[in-house]
C-alpha cells in the first residue's frame, strides 16, 4: 500500500485538529501522519497516538515524527487500541467502491463509502472519556445523510465546523461527541456498548453490566412514536412480577436496560428441537400468555410472535418486547397464540415434529376460552397441547 501524502482533506482537518484537539489523542488511520504532528504541537495536547491498519504508514511515521509525546502503533480500526482519549481524530477511507476507478484501500470506505465509518462510530464510544470530541472528515461522495443516521443511531451528536468545495465534492469536518443516553449509561457502570439491532421504532445496544450481558433499548430518533421507551419499562417490570420477560435493570423515559438473552428465536428452536422440548416451549408459552391476560394486558403481535420469544437453555422461552403493551380487560394474548398455533405454517412445521394439532377443535376451544377467560376454559386449552398424538392413518 502506498504511503500517502497529504492533500487537501488532510489540511482542512487539520485545521479543526488545530483548534479543537486537547488531552490525550488518538489518529486513527494516521497514514502520513500529518493529524498526530499537528495535534502534538498543541500545548492543549498531553500526548498522541497513531495507529494505522498499513506497517508500512506506522514504519514512516515513526522515522520522520520524532515527537517525546507521539508514538504510533499497527490496528485495524480499534483492535489494537486499549485506552480511553479526550480527542480522536479521523480521516477515514470515504470513498465509495469504483469511484473515479479507484481502488486503493487508503481511500475507498466500502461499497458506499460510509461503511469504515460506520464500522469506527459502532464502537468508538468505548475508547472516548466522557467529555472527549471526535474530529472526523468526510465528503459529499460519502452520503452525508448516511453518515448523519449513523452518528445519531450510534449514541453520539455531531456539529458540522468546516465545510469547504473542492472542484467535484464538497468536503466536510464534524466535532462528534457522546450523546446524554451514552453518559448516563456509563453513570449506571454499563461498558462495551455496542449496537446490536435497529427497528423501526427501537435501537437494541448489548453492553455489559458487572460480568452480565444486557440489552438497552433506546429511542429510534428517527422515529416519530413517542412514550414508547416509557410503556417498554414499565409493562416489563409488571410482567417481571410473574417472571415473564427479561429480567429489567434499569428504566427511565429514554431507555431500558435488561438482561440480555442467549438463547434461539421460537421457530428455529421449533425446527431444530425434538416433539418433547417443544411441548413444554408451547405450553410454557401458554402460560405466559394466561399469566398476561390475568394481568389485564394485551402485549399485541401474539399470532405472529417469532422475533419476540426467544427460549433460553432448558426450555425456557421469554418473551421481550413490551412497548405495545395496553390495558385491556378482554386480552387477546392467549387467543392470538392459539391463532399462531394453528396457522398452516407453524401447524406443518410442528406435525413434521409430531406435533398434530387439532386446529379446528384448539381453535374452537380458543373461542369459548375467548367468550369466558375462566382457568377451565384454558386449561382445556392446555390440554389441546398434550393431546396431540400422532393421527392415525387411515
Ligand atoms: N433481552 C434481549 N436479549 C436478546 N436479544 C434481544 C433482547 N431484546 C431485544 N433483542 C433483539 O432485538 C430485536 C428487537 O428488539 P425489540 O424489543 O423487538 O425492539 P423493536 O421491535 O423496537 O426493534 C429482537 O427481535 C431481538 O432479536
Ligand atoms: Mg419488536
Amino acid at each position: 500500500m502506498a504511503v500517502y501524502e497529504p492533500s487537501d482533506d488532510s489540511f482542512m482537518l487539520a485545521r479543526t485538529v488545530k483548534k479543537f484537539a486537547r488531552g490525550k489523542v488518538l489518529d486513527m488511520g494516521t497514514g502520513s501522519g500529518i493529524q498526530a504532528e499537528t495535534a502534538a504541537l498543541s500545548k492543549d495536547v498531553t500526548s498522541v497516538l497513531g495507529v494505522d491498519i498499513d506497517r508500512e504508514a506506522i514504519e514512516s511515521c515513526r522515522k520522520n515524527i520524532p515527537n517525546g509525546i507521539v508514538s504510533f502503533m499497527k490496528s485495524n480500526l480499534f483492535s489494537e487500541v486499549k485506552e480511553k482519549f479526550d480527542t480522536i481524530i479521523f480521516n477515514p477511507p470515504y470513498l465509495p467502491k469504483g469511484h473515479d476507478g479507484i481502488e486503493d484501500l487508503a481511500l475507498i470506505g466500502g461499497k458506499r463509502g460510509w461503511e469504515t465509518i460506520d464500522s469506527f462510530i459502532r464502537t468508538a464510544g468505548n475508547y472516548l472519556n466522557t467529555n472527549g470530541k471526535i474530529l472526523l472528515l468526510f465528503s459529499s461522495h460519502t452520503d452525508k445523510e448516511r453518515v448523519d443516521q449513523i452518528i445519531i443511531e450510534n449514541m453520539f451528536e455531531a456539529e458540522e465546523i468546516a465545510r469547504k468545495r473542492f472542484f467535484y465534492e464538497e468536503l466536510f469536518v464534524y466535532i462528534i461527541h457522546r450523546n446524554e443516553v451514552m453518559n448516563d449509561l456509563e453513570k449506571l457502570g454499563i461498558t462495551d456498548i455496542s449496537r446490536f439491532s435497529r427497528g423501526k421504532r427501537g435501537l437494541i445496544f448489548t453492553g455489559m453490566k458487572k460480568k452480565q450481558k444486557v440489552a438497552i433499548k433506546v429511542k429510534n430518533p428517527v422515529s416519530k412514536a413517542i412514550g414508547r421507551i416509557e410503556i417498554e419499562g414499565r409493562w416489563l417490570k409488571a410482567a417481571n412480577k410473574n417472571n415473564i420477560g427479561p429480567i429489567l435493570l434499569h428504566a427511565s423515559p429514554d431507555f431500558v436496560v435488561y438482561k440480555f438473552i442467549e438463547g434461539m428465536m421460537i421457530e428455529d428452536f421449533i425446527l431444530s428441537k425434538h416433539k418433547k422440548d417443544i411441548k413444554m416451549v408451547l405450553k410454557r408459552m401458554l402460560e405466559q400468555m394466561r399469566a398476561l391476560d390475568l394481568m389485564r394486558v394485551d402485549k399485541e403481535e401474539m399470532h405472529h410472535p417469532f422475533k419476540h420469544i426467544i427460549v433460553k437453555k432448558g426450555n425456557l422461552p421469554v418473551l421481550i418486547d413490551f412497548e405495545r403493551c395496553h390495558v385491556s380487560l378482554k386480552p387477546k394474548n392467549v387467543t392470538q397464540f392459539c391463532q399462531y398455533l394453528t396457522n398452516s405454517y407453524i401447524s406443518n412445521l410442528l406435525a413434521e415434529e409430531g406435533i398434530m394439532i387439532d386446529r379446528e377443535r384448539l381453535q374452537s376451544n380458543a373461542r369459548t376460552y375467548k367468550g369466558e377467560q375462566s382457568d377451565e376454559n384454558f386449561q382445556v386449552i392446555l390440554d389441546e397441547i398434550d393431546n396431540t398424538v400422532p393421527k392415525k392413518s387411515v
